[in-house]
């Protein structure tokens, strides 16, 4: 059994200006120890499929249809209490886009790790302390750091924190929004290479969420695009970098940079739609190299090109 499966789930937004459908049927599903990364333009439902699997989603947001099993458990059909006692945390953990702001200013980088362990574990603090100082080690940290506040690190420093705190009680799944944006690139490097460390220490299954397709080549085995508020691309890592299908995808690769091959980089023109008045048929067309007229009217479903490498495109 997969340990997280997610079906048909759609989870819009009910704002006065309309129903903003950021993320619309989507299905896909992680295995024990597999690393999914989540990739598209800014707005497209990243976040909002990462607080979905949380199943909290911030109002006037909601989950309005679908499921979300991991572990065999629908989390869409569980009470606020049993998410906050059986599965936020424990299970599922999240690094929320950008976290490493919001740490407690008035607390000690001890205290606040130290909370999940005396509540979910019932442990004291003293015996909280070892497990906090080890992990610190693990994410690179020196265990003086527990002493200190927020405020007295750095931003790598305070990000290693965060990504500390979603380890801590050793869940199945951990999520990353964005966790490398807002860091320079030597940071944003050890803080992939932490990533890849983690992965292969604690065979954690890992939901990697960015815009940047460049930023997962290491460490996804698979990878999903997302345009518009669906997926339009899944497979494995290699068949999504080594054959992209989607010209959403194709455009996507052809806009990283690259050293060694003299390539013109593109960028691909337009805009995304209004998720709240998404164009009939494939959201993509209006800035498809390849429009076709089946495009405008009949919406491209996932299909299975190769073994487990799907597309919604009308090509193919
Ligand atoms: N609280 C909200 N109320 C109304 N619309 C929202 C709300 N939060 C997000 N949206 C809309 O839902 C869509 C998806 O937003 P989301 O934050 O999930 O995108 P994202 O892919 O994470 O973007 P980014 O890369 O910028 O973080 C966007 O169109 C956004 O405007
Ligand atoms: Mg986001």
């Amino acid at each position: 059994m997969a340990l997280l499966e997610v079906k048909n789930l759609k989870t819009y937004y009910y704002t006065l200006r309309g129903v903003v459908r950021a993320v619309d049927n989507v299905s896909f599903s992680l295995e024990r120890g597999e690393v999914l990364g989540l990739v598209g333009e800014s707005g497209c439902g990243k976040s909002t499929i990462a607080w979905s699997l949380l199943n909290m989603v911030p109002p006037p947001g909601r989950i309005t249809g679908g499921s979300i099993v991991i572990d065999g458990i629908d989390i869409t059909k569980l009470s606020e209490d049993d998410l906050r006692k059986k599965v936020r945390w424990k299970k599922i953990s999240m690094i929320f886009q950008g976290a490493m702001n919001a740490l407690n200013p008035v607390f000690t980088i001890e205290d606040q790790l130290a909370e999940p362990l005396m509540i979910h574990k019932g442990l004291s603090k003293k015996e909280s302390r070892e497990i906090i100082a080890k992990l610190l080690k693990m994410v690179g940290l020196d265990e003086t750091i527990m002493k200190r506040y927020p405020h007295e690190l750095s931003g790598g420093q305070k990000q290693r924190v965060i990504i500390a705190m979603a380890l801590i009680l050793n869940p199945d799944l951990v999520i990353a929004d964005e966790p490398t944006t807002a860091l320079d690139v030597i940071v944003q490097a050890q803080i992939i290479n932490l990533f890849k460390q983690i992965k292969q220490r604690y065979k954690m299954a890992m939901i990697f969420i960015t815009h940047d397709l460049s930023l997962i080549a290491e460490i996804a085995d698979k990878v999903a695009v997302m345009y518009a508020g669906k997926i339009v691309e899944i497979g494995s890592a290699d068949q999504v970098y080594g054959n992209p299908l989607h010209p959403y995808t194709q455009g996507l690769l052809a806009s990283i940079p690259r050293l060694r091959k003299r390539e013109e980089i593109r960028w691909i023109p337009g805009v995304p739609p209004d998720l709240s008045r998404p164009p009939p048929g494939c959201r993509f067309f209006p800035r498809c190299q390849y429009v076709m007229d089946v495009c405008r009217k009949e919406e491209p479903v996932l299909k299975e090109v190769e073994p487990g490498h799907y597309v919604a495109c009308h090509l193919y």
